[in-house]
Formats: structure tokens, C-alpha cells, sequence
């Protein structure tokens, strides 16, 4: 049987897999649910189904936090399972991972030994930029552009990357990503109407809102709990309430954005309000996150098809071409001959 490749995009979110051999991406929660301290009860989707919910024996952990491994055991746990789970992944196959930049050695080796020292016994472990895999998912032509800037809205982290002929001229990983939203809005949620709503509520409440749009009326009825009387009930949240709350984090976005480009070489940053800048990731799905960067910024900006999976569709076209194969390199390469 010929071996399989699989492109691995892991997010703290959701974990995106291109399958070669089914011809498939997927995504599913990074999550996983122990009880008892040392028992998995339930991983990805059906681990999320218990966050917030979960009776307090049980613990919902994010194996990942702000775009790096932090369980390492429970990610490779977690990764090797949802390979399993009706997916009869191949051993021995080859693995392309996607990895965030602005992060220590250490830190992207891990990815690398998730893989490669697992029951999988992968064959073979390349990795892959993620702003270039985004870029390549972004049908940008990586190798001769004058440059690119790419924004990706990640659900811990906002990855902002500025290429140039091929490879990376800055990048910058922001721990601030769609959680970060959330959590503002639960806080302001509290402060203002002395009423707890849960994080996942929080999301709801921003994707439905969005962040630039006309509407300035609407208004959500969401449940909670009163922090007064204590009493669980429903309270109307107005989108003005949520809308303050993300501009904080928003407003962090763009100065990092500006100070990127400050430092950018002029020559690329020509080229860069030529091209536009382009957004990626899940929260790239918020209507009015385009407009806003876009007046914030003074560049043109567009965002991606499927901004969540743009990074795996990139790591899909790497595996599907020989000749941008070379965006992939192995940590064992001569660069990376420290490690051995
Ligand atoms: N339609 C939508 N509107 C608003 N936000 C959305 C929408 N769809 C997804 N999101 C948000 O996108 C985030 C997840 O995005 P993504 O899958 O890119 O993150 P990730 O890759 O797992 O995280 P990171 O890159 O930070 O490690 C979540 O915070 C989720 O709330
Ligand atoms: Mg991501």
C-alpha cells in the first residue's frame, strides 16, 4: 500500500488535517476531556461538546495554548486518536506540518516530535511556515512577489507576517486571538450589567454581532447568571456593549500591524500597498474585520475564501506540487544540524 501524506495545521482551536490519499481536509476541536485526572474520556469535538459544562470531575483541557504545544503528551494523545477515529490513518506515512514563526527553536521542534517520535512512526516530518502555507492557500504567488502582507486571526493568537521573493521578511505572533474577544466581552458583560455569561456565550455574542457593520440597534438575548441574586436567567445584550469590548484587542491588532509595516524595507512596503493585505484564520470570518483593518490601516484588504482552513488548503497545494515542495524543509536539514 503506498503511504499516505497528511498536512497538519494545529491550531489552539480546532486542529485542520489535509488526508492525500482521501483527498480530504477536515478539522476538528484541539481538545481533550480527563477524568479523574488520568482518565481521556472524550477528545476533539466530543471533548469540546463538555467544555463549560463538564461535572468537575471532569477536566477539558486545550492542549495547545497561544499557538505552541503546552501538554505535549496530551496533544500527541489527542492528535493520534483523531487520526485513529474512523480515519484508519496509514503508519509510516508522511507528515507536513504548518508552524507558526515568531516562536522559539524549542518551541517548533515540538511540533516536529509530536510527530515523528508517536505511534505513528511517520516516515518522514517537514515543516512548513504557516504564513507561507496561508499565502500558498491564498493562491499568492510566494516566490516572486515584491511583497505580502498576511494577517492570520487564529482563535489564541493573530500571526502577522510581511514575505518577500519567497520567504519571510518579519513576522510577529500576537497572543491575541478569538478567545481574547471572548473573554472582553465576558468582562465587560459582568462590569456593566452585573451578569456572568460563559465564554462560549461570549462567542456566540461576537460572531453574531460582527465588528463594522451599519447595525447599531440589535440586540441578543443570551443566558446567565445574575450576580446579585445569583440566579440563573436571561438578560438582553445590546451589539454597542460587545462591539466596546473588542475594541481593546482590536485596537492592539492594528498598532502591531502599523509597527510592522513601519519596519518594514520601503521597497517591500510599496509593493505591499499595491498587493493589499490579506486576512486569514477563523475569526477572519467576522463580518466587518475586513472593513475595519481596511480604514484602520489605509490598505486595501481582502480576506481568504475559508480563512480557517486556508493554511491546510496551502499545505494541501505543498504536498500536491513538486515544484513548491521547497517551501518544505525537514528539521534535520543542515540549518537545523544543532539538533541532532
Ligand atoms: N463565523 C465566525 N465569526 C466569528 N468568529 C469565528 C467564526 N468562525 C470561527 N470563528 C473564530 O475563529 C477562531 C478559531 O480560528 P482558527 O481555527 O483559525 O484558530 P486556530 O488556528 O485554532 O488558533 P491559533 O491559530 O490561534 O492557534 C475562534 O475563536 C472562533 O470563535
Ligand atoms: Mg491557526
Amino acid at each position: 500500500m503506498a503511504r499516505n501524506i497528511y498536512g497538519l495545521d494545529l491550531g489552539s482551536y480546532e486542529i485542520k488535517v489535509y488526508d492525500k490519499k482521501k483527498d480530504t481536509i477536515w478539522k476538528e476541536k484541539d481538545v481533550i476531556a480527563i477524568a479523574d485526572k488520568n482518565e481521556i474520556f472524550a477528545v476533539g469535538d466530543d471533548a469540546y461538546e463538555m467544555y463549560e459544562k463538564a461535572p468537575s470531575n471532569i477536566e477539558v483541557v486545550f492542549p495547545m495554548k497561544e499557538g505552541v504545544i503546552s501538554r505535549f503528551n496530551n496533544m500527541q494523545f489527542l492528535l493520534q486518536n483523531l487520526l485513529k477515529k474512523d480515519r484508519q490513518f496509514a503508519r509510516g506515512s508522511e507528515y507536513v506540518i504548518a508552524v507558526p514563526t515568531d516562536v522559539t527553536e524549542v518551541e517548533k521542534k515540538a511540533f516536529f516530535d509530536l510527530v515523528i517520535h508517536s505511534t505513528a512512526r511517520a516516515r518522514e516530518v517537514n515543516i512548513v511556515e504557516r504564513s507561507i502555507a496561508d499565502a500558498v492557500g491564498l493562491n499568492l504567488d510566494v516566490k516572486n512577489t515584491g511583497g505580502l502582507f498576511i494577517a492570520n486571526f487564529g482563535g489564541e493568537t493573530t500571526e502577522l507576517s510581511v514575505l518577500a521573493g519567497g520567504g519571510m521578511v518579519m513576522n510577529r505572533l500576537l497572543k491575541i486571538g478569538g478567545v481574547s474577544f471572548d473573554l472582553a466581552v465576558v468582562n465587560l458583560v459582568r462590569h456593566s450589567h452585573d451578569f456572568l455569561i460563559g465564554r462560549l456565550t461570549a462567542e456566540v455574542l461576537r460572531k453574531n454581532f460582527g465588528i463594522f457593520t451599519s447595525d447599531s440597534e440589535s440586540v441578543l438575548t443570551v443566558a446567565g447568571r445574575d450576580l446579585i441574586t445569583g440566579v440563573p436567567m436571561q438578560k438582553p445584550i445590546s451589539i454597542s456593549l460587545v462591539r466596546a469590548a473588542m475594541k481593546d484587542p482590536l485596537l492592539e491588532c492594528v498598532r502591531a500591524i502599523h509597527s510592522l509595516l513601519d519596519r518594514t524595507p520601503p521597497e517591500v512596503r510599496r509593493a505591499i500597498h499595491e498587493n493589499g493585505i490579506f486576512l486569514t484564520g477563523g475569526v477572519a470570518n467576522m463580518a466587518g474585520l475586513e472593513t475595519y483593518i481596511e480604514e484602520m490601516v489605509g490598505i486595501k484588504t481582502r480576506t481568504a475564501l475559508d480563512p480557517d482552513i486556508c493554511a491546510v488548503t496551502g499545505l494541501k497545494k505543498i504536498i500536491m506540487s513538486k515544484d513548491l515542495r521547497k517551501l518544505a524543509y525537514s528539521m534535520l536539514d543542515e540549518n537545523y544540524r544543532w539538533m541532532r
